[in-house]
């Protein structure tokens, strides 16, 4: 039985969130003057086991789910994240299991996590340059460091892409040099448009760069670019090829949104389903596993959220500016 919304979306993709801390405090995500010590954070009790959220997955397989994307927060700062990998990995060895990551700890835990199963990472990286890198991410960490990590990934033949959030006066000087790293490493690179997820980080329409200006300054320097066919009609990227191969991405949810596939569903650290990434409310899950719900039970639950789901909030967006945003770092990108 395939969970089909209002809209006769199938939910193919499960986005979970496993902490809602970070160890960066990017500027446009978790800027450190309201993620300070006298932030409240999730108490672990509140917090889903590897046990419930394992159950949550194994209860959407029957219903057609084909992708889980550990997230976070951070997600490499949960103890041991390695062995929620290989209860995911018992249950199928189709299921396709995602890391996004800002690889900070990557380097340490990537044989642990190939080990236990993980398919293929995803890494967020937003300039080259090491005062911008260390500006947006408000870290003294460094780009050389994450591409190191990257190329250890790559080694253990692991399949890395990478996501950078352009935002406009910020990093778009960033763009043809991280497809010139990035190329040069057969790794496709994505772009995300800067959008209105959170309440925190003062969001404004001048500072996005559309997708089509970032083609545009790509075309300049690279020539004409080349879309590339989708894979499946739910990807968030268009993405398009160099003529030297570079494969290049953009996530356009402001300028070009795509509701209109959407199969994506988010499971918060603390076990609530959020049917779009800006839902203002989650449906709880965690109530009705911490009382020992059968896998069809779970299964009844979410098909019910998923039945009544009309959410289409990039198409929309222009109409609902006062809305009570979740933030990023906690619903999970
Ligand atoms: P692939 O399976 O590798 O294509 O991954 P993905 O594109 O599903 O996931 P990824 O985490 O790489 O997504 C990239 C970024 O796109 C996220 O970090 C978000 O910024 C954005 N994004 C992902 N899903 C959605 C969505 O449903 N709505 C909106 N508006 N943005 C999304
Ligand atoms: N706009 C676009 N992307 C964002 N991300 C976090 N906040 C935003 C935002 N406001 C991205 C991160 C990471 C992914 C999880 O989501 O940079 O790549
Ligand atoms: Fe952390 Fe990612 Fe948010 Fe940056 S964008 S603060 S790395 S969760
Ligand atoms: Fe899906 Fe909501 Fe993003 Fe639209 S805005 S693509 S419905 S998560």
């Amino acid at each position: 039985m395939v969970l089909k919304d209002v809209f006769k979306r199938p939910l193919l993709d499960l986005r979970i969130s496993v902490t809602d801390r970070c160890n960066m405090r990017c500027r446009y995500c978790m800027p450190r003057e309201h993620f300070d010590k006298n932030h409240v954070y999730l108490p672990k009790s509140d917090i889903l086991s590897f046990e419930e959220i394992v159950r949550v997955v194994e209860s959407l397989l029957p219903a057609g789910l084909r992708k889980v994307r550990l997230t976070g927060g951070e997600p490499l700062i949960r103890k041991d994240l390695y062995k929620l990998i290989e209860q995911l990995r018992e249950l199928s060895p189709d299921l396709d299991i995602a890391l996004t990551t800002n690889a900070q700890l990557l380097s340490k835990s990537i044989l642990d996590l190939k080990k236990a199963g993980l398919s293929r990472v995803t890494v967020s990286l937003d300039a080259i340059d090491v005062d911008v890198y260390q500006a947006m991410g408000d870290t003294t960490s460094t780009p050389d460091a994450i591409i190191e990590s990257i190329d250890k990934t790559l080694a253990l033949g692991i399949p890395v892409k990478v996501n950078t959030v352009i935002q406009k006066g910020v990093n778009e000087h960033q763009v043809i040099p991280l497809i010139s790293q990035m190329g040069s490493r057969n790794i496709p690179i994505r772009f995300i448009e800067y959008m209105d997820v959170g309440a925190t980080n003062s969001w404004n329409l001048d500072h996005v760069m559309t997708g089509k200006e970032m083609r545009h300054l790509i075309e300049t320097e690279f020539g004409l670019i080349q879309p590339i066919e989708p894979d499946h009609p739910s990807d968030v990227a268009r993405t398009y090829h160099t003529d030297s191969g570079s494969v290049i991405g953009f996530i356009e949810s402001i300028s070009n949104p795509f509701c209109g596939d959407c199969s994506r569903a988010r499971l918060s650290a603390n076990g609530s389903i959020y049917t779009c990434l800006f839902a203002t409310e989650g449906f709880d899950l965690r109530g009705i596993l911490r009382m020992d719900a059968t896998k069809e039970d779970i299964t009844s639950a979410i098909s019910a959220i998923w039945n009544q789901r009309k959410d289409r909030y990039s198409e929309t967006r222009s109409e609902k500016t006062d809305l009570n945003r979740i933030e990023m770092s906690f619903i999970g990108g």
